[in-house]
């Protein structure tokens, strides 16, 4: 359970270190870190130094927050992630976007790598998240409630922020980007998905899964604070195309496609 009294000692302690006030919370994912280099006057601070945090173990996620500049907004960049599949709880993985919200951001970025669910979609797209469906059978709101913090039963019918998503067409627009619309499906991993969960997931409606962002949204929904999701398709998913799935080959093209990503998410940036 998170409560307003921890994350107002992460913020205070924040307070302290960061140079501003941060408007925008930036969450970046598998092989998408690079990102935090582009950030102008950046401040450094690990997880681990921050009261309450938990650091993240995955591989290529450094696990610290970046502070400073991006398209002439003030930015608070998670560099890494935390995940179910690494044993952290639903409530300790959505913990920094209390904190974010505290620190004072009026919109939440969130960007994961996803394996492709819809067929007509191919490696290397991004994928404007409209919805999700949470498929980890688990919340980060499970126990008591912190009205501090949000209402117990909260809304998850626009807890992905129309007018956000309208500046994301535009930012893909002005980069020449195409960017689909999909629903992310959310499930806990670290094992890829079988090709018949696969099916199941695109019978649901889903057009791309994940192992990360469900948790994220549902606690900023729950705080109020406006979300947009991107995700990168690293992959087609199981059983697409009848070839074995790799962590390699996930971050192989998330560093290839890492490019247009940044300048993607830059230019929406600029324009919250
Ligand atoms: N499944 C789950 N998570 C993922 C995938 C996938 O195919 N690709 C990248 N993250």
């Amino acid at each position: 359970m998170t409560t307003k009294r921890q994350v107002l000692e992460s913020a205070a302690y924040l307070e302290a270190m960061l140079p501003f006030a941060p408007e925008i919370g930036l969450v970046l994912g598998s092989g998408l870190g690079p990102l935090a280099y582009e950030l102008e006057d950046a401040v450094y601070i690990p997880y681990g130094d921050i009261p309450h945090f938990k650091t993240s173990t995955a591989p290529d996620h450094a696990g610290r927050l970046v502070c400073g500049t991006l398209a002439g907004r003030r930015v608070l960049c998670m560099q890494g992630r935390l995940h179910g599949y690494e044993g952290w709880s639903p409530d300790e993985i959505a913990y920094p976007v209390y904190v974010m919200k505290a620190l004072g951001a009026r919109a939440l970025v969130l960007t994961n790598a996803s394996g492709g669910i819809n067929t007509s979609f191919a490696v290397g797209d991004f994928m404007l998240i409209g919805d999700h469906i949470n498929m980890t059978g688990k919340s980060p709101l499970t126990g008591p409630n912190d009205d501090a913090l949000g209402t117990r039963f909260p809304d998850m019918t626009f807890a992905y922020a129309p007018a956000l998503q309208e500046k994301a067409y535009e930012a893909a627009q002005d980069c020449g980007i195409e960017l689909h619309r999909g629903v992310y499906c959310g499930v806990n991993g670290p094992q890829f998905e079988t090709p018949a969960e696969i099916r199941m997931f695109r019978t649901f409606g889903a057009d791309a899964v994940g192992m990360s962002t469900v948790f994220e949204v549902i606690a900023a929904a729950h705080c109020s604070l406006p979300v947009i999701g991107i995700a990168m398709i690293t992959n087609m998913a199981a059983g697409v195309l009848m070839q074995p799935l790799s962590g390699a080959e996930v971050n192989e093209i998330a560093i290839r496609r890492g490019a247009d990503f940044r300048r993607l998410i830059t230019s929406l940036v600029g324009r919250i």
